[in-house]
């Protein structure tokens, strides 16, 4: 690794869970800075704004002084070449992850010749935890304090209350 290299863990983030922040933590620790870029992802719909989802971030990673929050729109592979920044970090939660990370390590190689992927493998205890499943938990009214940072606990339940209001208001 060259010394003073940044590495970019990006996602849509919606919400970050503990499976997100055992990345990046574990990465905080290989690079001397991380940053989290968050995007929209267009084939989602998302349930928190993008600078919800930078907030909601923000707070859960405080501790970690090497790391930091921003945003992008666009290809990831321009952005990089924006930041100069050509180390991404990926999760391989397991097998069923490797196909589709596999063409977009391709793929974003193929956009920018300097960009390398970096896969970690998170603790097994997040091995099966979506963001999406997070979600679908939360509008059931099951509990998900065990999946992600207790703030973002905190406004999932309150925006799943609110939509469900407006849904029933309908
Ligand atoms: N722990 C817990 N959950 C994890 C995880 C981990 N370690 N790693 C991934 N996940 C979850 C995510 O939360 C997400 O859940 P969801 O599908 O329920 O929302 C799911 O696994 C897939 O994650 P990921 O592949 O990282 O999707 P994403 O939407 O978070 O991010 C982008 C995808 C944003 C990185 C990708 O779409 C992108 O690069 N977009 C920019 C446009 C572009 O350049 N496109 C061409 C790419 S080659």
């Amino acid at each position: 690794m060259k010394k003073g290299m940044s590495a970019v863990y990006p996602g849509s983030f919606d919400p970050p869970t503990n499976g997100h922040l055992d990345i990046i933590a574990r990465s905080s620790h290989l690079f001397p800075e991380i940053i989290v870029a968050v995007t929209d992802n267009v084939n989602k719909k998302h349930i928190f704004s993008l600078q919800e989802r930078i907030n909601l971030l923000r707070k859960s990673i405080k501790h970690l002084n090497n790391v930091s929050v921003l945003s992008f729109s666009g290809l990831l592979a321009v952005y990089l070449n924006e930041i100069q920044s050509f180390i991404l970090i990926r999760g391989l939660r397991a097998i069923s992850d490797f196909e589709y990370e596999f063409q977009m390590a391709l793929m974003n190689r193929k956009l920018n010749r300097k960009i390398e992927t970096v896969f970690l493998i998170p603790d097994r205890a997040y091995t099966f935890l979506s963001s999406s499943m997070v979600k679908e938990i939360a509008m059931l009214g099951g509990d998900t304090a065990d999946f992600v940072p207790e703030c973002v606990e905190k406004e999932l339940k309150e925006r799943v209350l609110s939509l469900s209001k407006d849904k029933y208001a309908k």
